[in-house]
């Protein structure tokens, strides 16, 4: 990159935000699995959306690519930039949004809120809980996940199962084009049809269209009080079972997570309190909501319930019960000797038990190394599959075993997390050749020059 071109940007955010010291770039070019690790020539950090569009105006001109990264907890390599090798001739920024955490007045009459970009998922949550209303997105990476980047891979999370994905929480969007033009739609409308839904096609854009500048979140109203409960379990349609129980008795289910025994153990050896004292091939955790006798009606709820042992439930939030469930990531991520195979699919519900026991076994039945640790969103039948202590050189062929068995049950290859860099090769998978060219068609026409997190779903 030119002096030039640094010197510019650094009059736009001023050079104490051009970051070009190898040191400092290093952390912003590493991903949080480990996995993947990109080249940049500079780290760009602009405070506001006016900064942001001088940036991208100044980089369309030069032709220089742009990686946006927000709190840098993605899953899938799309929050760093390609390695050298992938793109030798690649001139490329990080374009990253930690300076701009401004929350706008929560709205508590039409429950919503404006945040910038690289404002946490905790800390909205934290200025609605003030205004007696909560964020809908929840997830066990909180306090570095931003608003652009759970837009921008539309995340799911432990929430979704009550209050849908990132998309269905976003009421109106601010970015910038790849040309460096500002694109605000934004109202607090509830029903609005003119149009494509442009906010909506930036959700699960994963930095491949614009740059994610504000959002107009939606909030919603907390239960009075939840119920978290805690089960040992032998059969893994028992969850599904009790979230029909549960809903049946009129209580309304808040989560529903599943852990496996491999699971709790990992957890455990890392610091986790074992949540039931009675050993079992399955944990679930259940929260729930309601009017009336809440524990009383989920636990008349469980006794209908067959292979389900050792309940105990507490009220919520019920964070040390969370525990085991939350710190499931970041055991597996310090527990592995090699970069975890991270797979997060998606199956019919009635496919749960069977894509569980065909999980369990993949690495085993390829005579590869690996251990297994399964756990998720049981409810939205969305299974993280993770692989411990696989060799390098066998990840390919577990992750394509993994996919066969997905596309056998009907189920998706990318449940919450995105494709990213990780699942590019597959993308195929999950949609026709025709769905392909026309994603293509609406990417090239709003990225022409393909400067916006290149090698990104497309690879
Ligand atoms: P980054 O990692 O910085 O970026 C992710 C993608 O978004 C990249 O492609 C990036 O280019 C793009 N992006 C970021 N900001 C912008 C922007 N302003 N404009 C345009 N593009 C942008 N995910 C779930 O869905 N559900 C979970 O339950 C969940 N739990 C997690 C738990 C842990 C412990 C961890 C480490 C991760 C978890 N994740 C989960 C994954 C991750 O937190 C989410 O994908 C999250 O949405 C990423 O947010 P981020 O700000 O860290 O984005
Ligand atoms: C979670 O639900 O905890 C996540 O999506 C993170 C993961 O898959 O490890
Ligand atoms: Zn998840």
């Amino acid at each position: 990159m030119t002096p030039t071109i640094l010197q510019r940007l650094a009059d736009v955010v001023g050079a104490a935000h051009v970051i070009t010291d190898d040191d400092t770039l290093a952390g912003y070019l590493a991903d949080w699995t480990g996995r993947w690790t990109g080249v940049a020539d500079a780290v760009v950090r602009p405070r506001t959306t006016e900064e942001v569009a001088a940036v991208i105006t100044l980089c369309a001109a030069d032709g220089v690519s742009v990686c946006v990264q927000g709190g840098n907890t993605g899953l899938v390599g799309g929050s760093v930039p390609p390695a050298a090798g992938d793109s030798p001739t690649l001139v490329t920024i990080v374009l990253s949004t930690a300076r701009m955490t401004d929350l706008g007045d929560v709205d508590a009459t039409g429950r919503c809120v404006g945040a910038q970009a690289g404002a946490t998922v905790a800390a909205i949550d934290r200025h609605a809980a003030s205004h007696g209303l909560r964020f809908g997105i929840d997830l066990a990476a909180r306090e570095s996940a931003t608003a652009g980047g759970v837009v921008a891979t539309n995340a799911g999370g432990i929430r979704m199962i009550r209050h849908g994905n990132t998309r269905s929480q976003v009421l109106g969007i601010e970015a910038v084009l790849a040309d460096g033009r500002i694109l605000r739609r934004w109202s607090p409308l509830i029903k609005d049809n003119v149009g494509y839904d442009l906010p909506g096609l930036l959700a699960g854009s994963e930095g491949t269209l614009a740059v994610i500048t504000e959002v107009l979140f939606a909030l919603v109203t907390p239960p009075a009080a939840t119920t978290v409960a805690v089960l040992a379990i032998d059969r893994v349609a028992a969850t599904t079972e009790l979230i029909a129980a549960a809903s049946r008795r009129g209580l309304i289910v808040e989560a529903a997570e599943i852990m496996t025994a491999a699971g709790i153990d990992l957890v455990h050896e890392y610091g986790a309190r074992r949540p039931v004292a009675e050993p079992a091939p399955f944990t679930f955790l259940i929260e729930v909501s309601g009017s009336g006798t809440v524990d009383e009606e989920l636990f008349a709820a469980i006794e209908g319930i067959d292979g389900v042992r050792g309940a105990v439930a507490e009220p919520g939030p019920a964070t040390a019960l969370w525990a085991a469930r939350e710190t499931h990531t970041e055991s597996i991520a310090r527990s592995t000797t090699t970069p975890v195979v991270k797979l997060d699919v998606s199956v019919p519900i009635r496919a749960l038990p069977e894509a569980f026991d065909r999980f369990t076994v993949v690495p085993a039945d390829l005579g590869v190394q690996g251990r297994p640790i399964l756990f998720g969103h049981v409810g939205d039948g969305n299974i993280h599959v993770n692989y411990l202590d696989v060799p390098c050189a066998d990840e390919h062929r577990v992750t394509e075993a993994v996919f066969a068995v997905v596309a056998d049950l009907g189920g998706s290859i990318s449940a919450e997390h995105g494709i990213g860099r990780a699942k590019a090769a597959w993308i195929g998978l999950g949609r026709t050749d025709v769905d392909i060219v026309a994603m293509r068609t609406v990417k090239t026409a709003l990225d022409p020059q393909n400067l916006l997190n290149p090698g990104v779903l497309f690879g």
